[in-house]
């Protein structure tokens, strides 16, 4: 070690970590992968964005929810490899990593569309055909509620009341509110989002 490697950076640290963590178990932390394995469908996982995140919390007792927010906005999910490098990181079981990561609803840990797709299922809704509509929508995308297409554009979700009523029955996608729909209508909305 050089002089100028008094102070190793926090990747040096995980790295480090990792590799003590391999040779005394030889186990995985069940992370389904090792750190630069697959992020989800095979492709390598850049720890670069993540290392400069867990890098501006090092320290902070408490970072553990601002670190997978800005992880998840900047892959748009949590990876498995992500949470595992949060875990060694932050000398934390990565199964408490997970239940923090599953226990809050606005955390995902697959990769989602870019245009979320919110069909209301609240009581004035439902009676209106909501339920048509989003068979409908997981019809015409080839996907069930909670999922998200192959080419990643759309995910559909159920939700309850989102407060516009007078419009039942009603969709949102992304922030935009559309209503009086039909299930033909609904569709013809949401294409109209497909991006080329
Ligand atoms: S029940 Fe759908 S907007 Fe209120």
């Amino acid at each position: 070690m050089t002089p100028n490697d008094t102070q190793p950076t926090q990747a040096a640290t995980i790295d480090a970590v990792d590799a003590a963590a391999e040779t005394a178990s030889g186990t995985c932390c069940g992370c389904g992968g090792a750190d630069g394995g697959a992020g989800g469908g095979g492709m390598a996982f850049d720890n670069a964005p993540l290392d400069a995140i867990l890098e501006r919390y090092r320290g902070y007792e408490g970072g553990l929810i601002p670190v997978l927010q800005e992880t998840q906005e900047t892959y748009g999910y949590l990876p498995q490899p992500a949470i595992a490098r949060i875990a060694k990181a932050m000398r934390r079981p990565a199964a408490q990593v997970y239940g923090v990561a599953t226990f809050y609803a606005q955390f995902h840990l697959k990769p989602r569309g870019k245009h979320i797709i919110r069909v209301c299922l609240g009581t004035a809704c439902h009676v209106r055909g909501g339920e048509r509509i989003l068979e409908q929508l997981s019809s015409a995308l080839g996907v069930r509620p909670g999922e998200t297409t192959g080419d990643l554009q759309f995910t559909l979700e159920r939700v309850a009341c989102i407060g516009a009523c007078g419009l039942a029955p009603t969709i949102m996608v992304d922030d935009d509110t559309h209503g009086r729909l039909t299930p033909a209508s609904a569709v013809k909305v949401v294409e109209g989002y497909r991006e080329a």
